[in-house]
Order: C-alpha cells, then structure tokens, then sequence
C-alpha cells in the first residue's frame, strides 16, 4: 500500500526521490519522507502529501548520492511526523523503510524492550529497524547478515529498503509479498515498488521475489535468497511510455483514464482479432485451452472493481460458453474453506498484480491443485508471475486511485474469453462469432461518442452534488454496472451509495425512496427492458428521482424519468462496457464539484499488498 522509491548512484539523490514519490503517491499518502546519507544519514518525514515535504526540504539543500523515500498509507499507528518513514534504529545505525504488515511486530517488540530498546513511534517498520540493529551489534556481523537473520524471525510481508551507517556505501533491499522493482542504470540502480520512478533513467529492471534480498552498490548489485543461496537475477525490459504516467493537460489522472478508454480498449484488442474479426486468439491461453475445455466449473477471484468485472464475466461465459461460473471475493475464499477440484480453472482478476487477498486465494487454489489464470494489467506483476497462464489487459498504468480504465479492460478480456469459448465449444456459430467480434470492437467508437458528452453530465453532477445518496440499479449484464457506479461514487465523492438488481429494489431499499434520492437507472434496451421500466415507475411512484441511462432514441423512459443519459445501442451482452462510462464521468464530476480530492480519495490506495 505504501510507495517505497531508493537510489545509490552518481547523480543528486534528492530529486530523484522526490519525484519518485509524486509517481508513487496513488499508492498511499497520508505521509512522506526521505533520507539521505551523505556521511550522516539526514531524515526529512511528515505527515501529508509529497508536495507539501517537497516544500518543506526544497530550501534545505540535501545532497547525497544515496537515498530512499516513502509515502505512507498507514497500517500501524495513525498517520502523523513521527509514524512516517524513513525509521531509524535507536543507535541510528540502520535507517528504512518498508511496504507491508510485520505481524508478529508485537511479539518481537516486548522482547526489544526487555533488552533496553525503546521506541518512539507506534509503527512495526521500527520494530523491524531496532531488530536488525540488535542483531548487528550482538552478533557482531554485516549489515547484509543482520537483515538476512532479522527477517528470518519476521512474520508478515514486506517489500523494504535499508541504509546502514556504518557500511554507506550500499542499499539494502527485500521482498516478501510487497513488490520491489531494481532499475539498473550505469553505475547506478534505482529501487521502487513499481516502474513508474524508474522508467525516466532505465528501461532494465529487475522484479524482486519474493524472498530475495538485493544489496545494491553503485556499480554491483548482489541477489540471494534469505537462506543465503545466490540468485542469478533475470532482466526485463520495460514497455512502458513516461506520457503514460502523466497527465497531459487532464486535470485529474482519473480523468485521463476515463478519456483513454477508446484507446485502452483497443490496446486491449491489439493482436487478439483476426482481421476478418473472425477469430479471437488470447495467446497467453493456448497452452492450456485443452484443459479450460474440460473445465467443469470455472472460480473468478477478485476484489473491488475487479470483483464487478469477474461479476461480468460470469454472466458472459455462462451465456456463452455455457460453463458454470462462481465470483469470489479473495478475502472470503481464502478463508472459508472452499471446495475446490482439480480441474477447476480459476481466474484471478487484478488490476495491480498485488491484492494480497487475491494473491493469498490463488495460492489456495493452487495447493489444491486448480489451474489458475490471470487477468492482470501490470507487466510483471506478482499475480501473473504466480499463475499458470493469463492474458495482461494491456490498458496501461491506472495511476487514478478509483479504477476506470482497468475495468473496461477486464470486462474486455471477459468478453473475448466467454466468445472464444463459446465458439470453440460450438455453441456459437460462425455466423454469430463474427457478429459478437464485429459488435465487440465497434465499443471504442462508441465510447469516444459517450465522451464527447461529457457537459452533459456536468450539468447533472451540479443539481445532485449535495445529496447524501444514491442508488444504482440494472439488470442482468448491467447489474454488475450498477454496483460499479455505486462504488465510483462513493470512493471518489464520500456520498453512500448502493448498487442493487433493479428487481430486488422492492425486497427493501425501497423503503429509502424518497424526493431527495437520485436512483440512477441503467436501462438499455435488452430482454429486461420492459421489466426495468416498470422498476422505473416504483420510484417514481415514491418520488424518486430518476437519472437513466438508455439506449440512443429512447423515448418511453424519457417520459418517466427525470434525466436521461443517451448511450449508442449495441448487443446487451456487451453493454457494459459502454454505460459504465456516463457513470465513471458522473461520480468524477460530483466528486471535483465537491471539492473531493478525486486521484487521492482519503483512506484509500491503489493497491491493497495488505489483509
Ligand atoms: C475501486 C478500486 C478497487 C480495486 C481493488 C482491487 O475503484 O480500484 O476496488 O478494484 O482494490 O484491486 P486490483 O484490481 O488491483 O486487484
């Protein structure tokens, strides 16, 4: 959850830290800080965003050319000054910063203490400083020993990054469920928890393991194991595009990502349509296309938005693929038990690559010995390097903390995979296959049509800003959209809202249905259509107000409800990808004429490494 950025090299260390954590920042930002050594080690922390240590440091003159910097998304004690990282060891030697929860912080603290260690914050990250720094000075050993021996008492996950005093020459780096990326340069390398603070200086990098601890000089880099085993490193070469984690000339990343869907979803389609759109290849699959053949029930994994998409999904592919489908939340089907075969194929579905929960239910699922894939959008993430094949959504960095982009392209790949199925199982003829991939990549089009509306929804964030509520509704494929546009709202704009089946309205929410309750309806014409009309009039019966979303040339809702929003029509089947758009645009522009910070919504971050 939190952003770790480090640097040993010949070049000033404090911008690149600085700018590091402006990158990092969608992944925590309750606090920051860095250190860097320069014969001593000088820490500058505080609570708030980066913007505001940059402004506190720019005057201070800090030079060095080893460092590291962190922003926070606070686990263990509130965020303030003193709970921010950097911590240091009591002695000052050891100096870090770490990603994750140290779970057995409590234990290894009350025995610091009996040893006459005493701390000053509330966060493990110190206990972890003073257990290595114990370990240095009682066992008299390095600072690469201190940490190897140090984290074999830990129990938890970490991704950290270590200066010792004493031995300033070096960083030290590790692993254990929270990512590390290595950027190597020449004669420097450059640490973070994802590439985008290194793509400006390297393309190389190299993905930690989990595990595996780096000590890193300015022109060697070493890698074992915490058993002390060397690790021949393997490196990657980075895609990624700096335009891509700008925002040139957006004022919100959300909204870039919103505006990019046309192309996101096109880059999503990139390489996997035959020409003749008679044919859908999703490459990372082939090996193991046989087995999802025998599949007798597929398990999606998710969490969050990435749960709404796997709720698609399971309306796709038992459409269309007629294969029996269960969505799980990572964090119950860990831990309840489940039943799973062997031949179940489970599909993982991430944004990040670093759920814990969702990692944690793969490794499940494995141990039973289930196939699992992945549905992930970064490269060289945890989640596609821990399952046996997948497909990358390839939507690019999703650097907005609310995820728009990113489930376009799941339900993208969704949708492709649930058609390629059907047809291979014969279920769908040549005649329809061609129709569905014919329908499937005219969305974009029709998405960049959605956007050049966008005053339109302006106007309708501005009479509905102030409500305290909201409720979605849909049917069928647009249900999972409901519940997605409740969650826009609320993550970005602090209003409550529910998303619910339009049918189960009537089971109770009803009873909140009132002249002050916007209900937003998403009504495309489908098999439901006449059903959710008359959902419509329920609430308008109790003076609901009702904002719609309907199919071009609608014109029976346009005498029921208050608001229509247009879509261009398409198949039902693949409607969600366009009438989740007026949603995202809707909750962004309720959340900025709020006042919300809308990349940075309080309490959250991009990716949850944590339980
Ligand atoms: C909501 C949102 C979260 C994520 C969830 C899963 O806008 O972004 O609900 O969808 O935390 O994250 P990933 O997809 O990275 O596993």
């Amino acid at each position: 959850m939190c952003g770790i950025v480090g640097y040993i090299g010949f070049r000033e260390a404090y911008p690149i830290l600085i700018n590091g954590l402006k990158r990092l920042e969608y992944r925590g930002y309750d606090s920051a800080g860095i250190a860097v050594m320069n014969g001593t080690t000088n820490i500058y922390k505080h609570k708030g965003k980066v913007a505001e240590l940059e402004e506190t440091t720019r005057t201070k003159n800090i030079h060095g050319t080893i460092g590291m910097g962190h922003t926070r998304w606070a686990t263990h004690g509130v965020p303030n000054d003193i709970n921010a990282h950097p911590h240091s060891s009591q002695h000052a030697i050891f100096t870090v910063i770490h990603n994750g929860i140290i779970e057995n912080y409590a234990k290894l603290k009350e025995k610091l203490e009996a040893r006459g260690y005493k701390f000053v914050s509330d966060t493990d990250t110190e206990v972890l400083a003073n257990l290595i720094e114990y370990i240095y000075i009682k066992g008299e050993v390095s600072a690469e020993i201190a940490v190897r021996l140090a984290l074999a008492k830990v129990v938890g996950a970490y991704g950290i990054v270590i200066m010792c005093q004493n031995e300033p020459e070096q960083l030290i780096a590790a692993r254990k469920g929270s990512p590390l990326v290595i950027g190597i340069g020449n004669n420097e390398y450059f640490v973070a928890s994802d590439a985008t603070p290194i793509v400006e200086y390297t393309n190389s990098v190299i993905y930690l393991n989990n595990d595996n601890i780096a000590v890193i000089k300015r022109n060697e880099l070493t890698l074992k194991t915490i058993e002390n085993l060397q690790v021949t490193p393997t490196v990657h070469k980075l895609t990624m595009d700096i335009d891509a984690i700008e925002k040139n000339g957006f004022e919100h990343f959300m909204l870039k990502e919103i505006f990019e869907q046309p192309r996101s979803i096109n880059d999503t389609f990139r390489g996997r349509i035959s020409p003749l759109l008679d044919e859908i290849r999703l490459g990372g699959l082939m090996d193991i296309l046989p087995k999802i053949d025998q599949a007798k029930r597929i398990i999606i994994i998710a969490c969050g938005t990435s749960w709404h998409a796997g709720l698609v999904g399971e309306y796709l592919i038992e459409e269309f693929a007629r294969i029996p489908v269960e969505v799980e939340y990572g964090s119950e089907f860990r831990y309840r038990n489940p039943i799973i075969n062997k031949d179940d194929i489970i599909i993982a579905i991430s944004q990040s690559g670093e759920t814990a929960d969702t990692l944690a239910a793969i490794s499940l699922a494995k141990s039973k010995g289930a196939t699992v894939l992945g549905i992930c959008n970064v490269v060289g993430s945890s989640i596609p390097r821990e399952t046996h094949a997948g497909v990358y959504t390839h939507a690019g960095p999703e650097i907005g903390v609310a995820s728009t982009k990113a489930f376009t392209a799941q339900v993208t790949v969704l949708t492709m995979f649930a058609f390629m199925m059907g047809h291979r199982k014969k279920l769908i003829s040549n005649q329809q296959y061609k129709q569905l991939i014919t329908d499937l990549v005219a969305i974009p089009q029709k998405i960049e049509h959605i956007l050049e509306m966008h005053q339109e929804y302006k106007r309708i964030a501005e009479l509905y800003k102030d409500a305290t509520n909201f409720l979605y509704l849909g049917r069928g494929y647009l249900f999972p959209v409901a519940l997605e546009g409740a969650l826009k709202l609320k993550e970005i704009s602090y209003i409550h809202a529910e998303g619910y089946p339009a049918a189960e309205m009537k089971h109770g929410p009803i009873a909140l249905i009132d002249n002050k309750m916007p209900v937003v309806v998403i009504a495309t014409r489908d098999k439901s259509y006449e059903k959710i009309c008359s959902n419509i009039q329920e609430v308008k019966a109790r003076k609901g107000i009702v904002i719609a979303i309907v199919t071009e040339g609608d014109t029976v809702i346009k005498q029921m409800a208050d608001h229509v929003l247009e879509v261009p029509a398409t198949n039902e089947a693949i409607a969600p990808l366009t009438t989740v758009v007026p949603l995202q645009l809707l909750s962004y522009y309720i959340a900025v004429m709020r006042g919300c910070n809308v990349d940075q919504p309080r309490n959250l971050a991009k990716s949850v490494t944590v339980e």
